[in-house]
């Protein structure tokens, strides 16, 4: 006789939950140059328009419950462009951090730097010190700025970092290296978004973004605004992520 079968209750169908949203943001803010050049303008006008972005970026995704962003703004193969570029880009984060400290303040944004400070000029070192100082108690959204960035450096400065603090083979796990990271104390990302449609990561938090799901756009980074946060979001709260394990249903 067969056996009777397991689920004859029919069951209720699911009510879909608010997908939770990502813990921790981070963007590759590209097209500046491309959004600036179609409108017949300097690449300069679109590196302002890129740092006017930022703090309407940064509202939009702590509205959405996004506890850090982390903003992809001089990688260290930038030094490589033009000097004249390279010195306006320089002077525009000098600019931009002090003009964007107070109000991003005043909303209770923490403000924290990934990357190398030592080869920026000394005012620009200070303003940043300075500006992470003044939030460092700040309990909303931390807004992570890497300036002087690269995936590839830090992951060797980690290294670096931990022979100075006299680490034996045996004690370089996944967990001390991570601790040695500038982002150490940090999540790792759960969703990288690419403005302007490249398709690459470019050194960009290649230890930290294992498990991260991408999201990229042909959207340009200036006109990426709040309808475009809601479809990245949207987009990620359809992923299944899954840490390279099975689904529990793949596994009977
Ligand atoms: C990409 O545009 C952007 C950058 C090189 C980084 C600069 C980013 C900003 C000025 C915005 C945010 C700044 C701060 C201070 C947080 P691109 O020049 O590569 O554009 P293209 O690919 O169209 O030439």
């Amino acid at each position: 006789m067969s056996s009777p079968p397991q689920h004859s209750v029919e069951q209720s169908p699911r009510i879909p939950e608010e997908p939770e949203p990502p813990k921790h943001v981070a963007i590759i803010m590209d097209g500046n140059g491309r959004w600036a050049s179609e409108r017949g303008m300097h690449r300069s006008e679109g590196h302002r328009a890129g740092v006017n972005n930022v703090r309407r970026i940064t509202t939009s995704f702590a509205d959405h419950g996004v506890k850090y962003l982390t903003l992809f703004a001089f990688s260290t193969e930038n030094w490589e462009r033009p000097d004249d570029e390279v010195g306006f880009l320089i002077s525009l984060m000098g600019e931009a951090v002090r003009q964007e400290t107070q109000p991003l303040h005043d909303q209770g944004v923490r403000i924290r730097h990934i990357g190398r400070l030592d080869r920026l000029p000394d005012g620009l070192q200070d303003a940043i010190r300075e500006s992470m100082e003044l939030t460092k108690d700040n309990k909303g959204i931390t807004l992570n700025l890497a300036y002087d960035y690269g995936g590839r450096a830090e992951i060797i400065d980690a290294v670096r970092a931990m022979v100075a603090d006299g680490l034996r083979p045996d004690d370089i796990t996944e967990d001390a290296l991570q601790r040695h990271l500038y982002t150490a104390g940090l999540p790792d990302p759960d969703l990288i978004i690419r403005t302007a449609g490249e398709m690459r990561i470019s050194n960009f938090l290649i230890w930290q973004s294992a498990y991260a799901e991408y999201y990229v756009t042909d959207v340009h980074w200036p006109d990426f605004d709040e309808r475009q946060v809601a479809k990245a979001l949207e987009a990620y709260g359809g992923r299944q992520r899954r840490y390279g394990r099975l689904d529990p249903d793949e596994t009977s």
